[in-house]
């Protein structure tokens, strides 16, 4: 059980796995208002950094999980010493020994299918009155073909919602209330996308004879025009932090 290889290479020497900058992860640790102490569990984790940062900012304690072996080893060098442990695992099936102020999945919906199974699996390791962080696309604008919604990584239209279907979806349709957000921008996502183009080109002068260098040089042939023309335009990405209602 591990991620395929060419995720690793991707992602480089990156510690945030997803659109945010280390600025707006700052941002979100501020605004949902943590404390000294709490106990946080991160599901898909990555490499850890919400949970390395965020204790070096607030003192909170955590667990995270992740199915990569190689992000595993990354988040327990980049965080030893601290309070915070990272799982080997699969995500979908963890549910934390205590439970937890707050439990998180940014950006790995899929555990769940969806963000309504995905906040199922979460609430499993939920204190009571505790917060969710869920990290999740959604359309900035309406994909007008399906050229456009592949170009998004995308299936179909209703694989994502626009931004008001999902602030809708969160409470009208789950019962949650969303309690704080914080949105990447193009800039931000830019960072993630445009930095995984450099990595694969290092990594590919470097290991040319690679069994993996046809698929990656084939995808920093395209992956730079599908950013800018479908994904960058089309596709925003925010964290959104929930607190059930009642
Ligand atoms: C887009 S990355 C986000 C990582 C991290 N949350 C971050 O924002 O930096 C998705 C992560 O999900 C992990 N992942 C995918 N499927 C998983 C599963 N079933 N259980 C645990 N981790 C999983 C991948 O290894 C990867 O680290």
């Amino acid at each position: 059980m591990d991620l395929p290889r060419h995720h690793v290479i991707r992602e480089g020497d990156l510690r945030i796995l997803n659109p945010f900058s280390p600025a707006k992860l700052a941002t979100l640790g501020q605004a949902i208002k943590l404390r000294a102490g709490d106990r946080l569990v991160d599901l898909c984790c990555g490499k850890g950094e919400l949970l390395r940062s965020w204790h070096l900012a607030h003192g909170i304690r955590g667990i995270g999980v992740d199915i990569s072996t190689a992000f595993i080893t990354e988040a327990r060098e980049h965080a030893a010493g601290l309070p915070v442990e990272f799982v080997h695992g699969d995500a979908a099936g963890f549910v934390a020994p205590e439970p937890a102020d707050v439990v998180a999945c940014i950006g790995a919906t899929w555990i769940g299918d969806g963000v309504a199974g995905t906040i199922e699996i979460l609430e499993r390791s939920l204190r009571p009155g505790g917060m969710l962080l869920i990290g999740e696309p959604y359309w900035r604008l309406d994909p007008p073909d399906q050229q456009t919604v592949e170009g998004c990584h995308a299936q179909t239209r209703d694989d994502f919602r626009s931004l008001p279907e999902l602030v809708a979806h969160f409470g009208d349709d789950l019962g949650w209330d969303l309690v704080e957000m914080v949105l990447a921008s193009q800039d931000s996502w830019d960072r993630y996308a445009a930095a995984h183009w450099l990595n694969i080109r290092t990594w590919l002068d470097a290991n040319p004879d690679d069994e993996l260098a046809p698929q990656l040089r084939a995808e920093l042939d395209t992956d730079p025009v599908r950013h800018v023309r479908y994904q960058r335009e089309y596709l925003g990405w925010g964290v959104f932090a929930l607190r059930k209602r009642g």
